[in-house]
């Protein structure tokens, strides 16, 4: 039997850091919107092990992909004897803050648990998502939801209605951004590093009425103070978002993606053109419906 699924990717609305830990991670409260933007991933039942091949020639297929990582531990927890076959058909950019990779691993997660029977149950799912990296437990679920802790304890959120029928232009300048660079690059930004708490729920509440602009007013992200010094391009994507009327625009995660908020799907598809024809077409643009 074969299982065939998207994955789908997200932004963060909300990203705000408030302190530094001591084991290295940081605190942090964030906003996470689900993007209707995938790749595709493919599971059969095999002999034992974890057989991954890929479309991206930049992704490794053995422990080095989280897809491998996430099947290795499904196998070893639930003690399954058989093993599995996976092809990752990337489309989404890497490094990108969009979180493809862990979007990539819940799925495999919640594949194999599928294929195999259901042998672990969801609360043992997210303790091993958790163990993958801090935005896996996000993808175990389908809609918006508050993130906490280092971003792994999830709280599932009702479709937020400011959002509902908007459009989404998102774009990748073709280089990524370390993540673990971006937040000890925080250091150097003692403002963005010790966030004010409550931004993240006054966003929900902002994102559950009807009024979009003033919701998109509480767009925030801390990861912006040190990588928007660094990749000033950026800031010229979001000032030529705001000069087209976006309803809003921010850098998803720790980059490089940026996003904007627009009134209709149409007016995303407007903005997308409008950015090829003004920045090239070797800049990835994608736009959705939210
Ligand atoms: O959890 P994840 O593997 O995505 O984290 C990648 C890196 O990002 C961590 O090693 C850490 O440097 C940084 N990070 C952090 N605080 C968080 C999440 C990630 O410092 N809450």
């Amino acid at each position: 039997m074969k299982l065939r699924l998207s994955s789908p990717c997200k932004v963060n609305l909300v990203l705000n850091i408030l302190g530094r830990r001591p084991d290295g991670f940081h605190e942090l409260e964030t906003v996470m919107l689900p993007v209707p933007l995938t790749d595709q991933l493919e599971f059969g039942v095999s002999d034992p092990g974890v057989r991954l091949t890929c479309s991206h020639p930049d992704l490794p297929v053995d422990s080095g992909n989280l897809v491998h990582r996430a099947a290795t531990r499904f196998l070893e927890a639930s003690g399954e004897p058989r093993g599995v076959v996976i092809h990752l058909e990337k489309r989404l950019p890497l490094a990108a803050g969009l979180g493809g990779g862990s979007a990539n691993a819940a799925v495999t997660l919640r594949a194999l648990n599928e294929l195999f029977g259901y042998p672990l149950e969801a609360v043992r799912l997210r303790e091993i998502a958790a163990g993958l990296g801090s935005d896996v437990p996000f993808f175990l679920q389908d809609g918006p939801a508050l993130g906490t802790g280092r971003g792994e304890q999830v709280e599932e959120l009702a479709p937020f209605a400011a959002l509902h029928g908007r459009g989404i232009v998102l774009v990748h300048p073709g280089f990524g951004v370390s993540t673990p660079w971006a937040y000890q690059a925080l250091a150097g930004f003692p403002d963005a590093l010790g966030g004010r708490p409550g931004r993240a729920r006054e966003a929900v509440e902002a994102f559950s009425g009807t009024d979009t602009a003033t919701a998109c007013r509480g767009l925030y992200n801390s990861l912006e103070a040190p990588v928007l010094e660094k990749h000033p391009l950026l800031k010229v994507f979001q000032e030529f978002f705001r000069e087209r009327r976006a309803l809003g625009t921010l850098m998803s995660g720790s980059g490089s993606t940026t996003f904007a908020i627009t009134e209709d799907d149409a007016a995303a598809k407007a903005t997308a053109r409008a950015f090829t024809a003004r920045f090239g077409a070797g800049v990835w643009v994608a736009t959705a419906v939210l």
